[in-house]
């Protein structure tokens, strides 16, 4: 099926907002030890330009849960596919998402990883639909608020396409 792609955010005002997001984080986190956990693979490329611009050294590693599969809506079921490889104990942890729809992924990784005893854990969203969330749950750094809108590029997918767009894109199912 041919889908009609519509910029919603271009990668311009996209790198603005990571460099603004990047000084907060980089006062925040100054004179810690900070690990960024990139949720795959959708903040692959968030984590990549977030990371760049901070002026902090930091760690990285990468978990992986499945919510998804193929549809676009959520089944409310996670799974957890690949695990940390550090251990988070006594570190302070910084969750690096594309997107937060219902919560529900986010709520299974922070009940998760706060049960490793990290010094901090907090959540850095580049996209947040918050109309849509199901669960309490307030990032503490976010990007963008965006309507409900299916949206892909800059690491996010339709069916695990458009990833690779520079910019921020909505899908119109053709
Ligand atoms: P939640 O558990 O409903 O908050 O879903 C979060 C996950 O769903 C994100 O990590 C994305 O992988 C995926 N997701 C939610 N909305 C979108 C979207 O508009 N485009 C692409 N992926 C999305
Ligand atoms: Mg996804």
């Amino acid at each position: 099926m041919e889908q009609q792609l519509e910029v919603f955010i271009p990668s311009r005002e996209v790198h603005l907002k990571i460099q603004e997001i990047a000084r907060d984080i980089s006062r925040e986190y100054r004179g810690k030890r900070l690990i960024l956990v990139c949720i795959l693979k959708g903040a692959v490329v968030f984590l990549a330009d977030l990371m760049r611009n901070l002026s902090i050294p930091v760690t990285i590693d990468f978990i992986s849960v499945s919510s998804y599969g193929y549809a676009a809506r959520s089944s409310g079921k996670v799974r957890l596919i690949k695990d940390l490889d550090l251990d988070i104990a006594g570190e302070h942890v910084l969750l690096v998402e594309d997107i937060i729809d219902t919560g529900i992924t986010l709520k299974f990784l922070l009940q998760l990883l706060e049960s490793r005893g990290p010094a901090s854990l907090k959540v850095c969203t580049l996209l947040d639909k918050v109309e849509r969330r199901e669960v309490s749950l307030t990032p503490d750094y976010t990007g963008f608020v965006i309507p409900d809108h299916f949206v892909v590029g800059y690491g996010l997918d339709y069916g695990e396409s458009y990833r690779y767009l520079p910019d921020i894109c909505i899908v119109n199912p053709g």
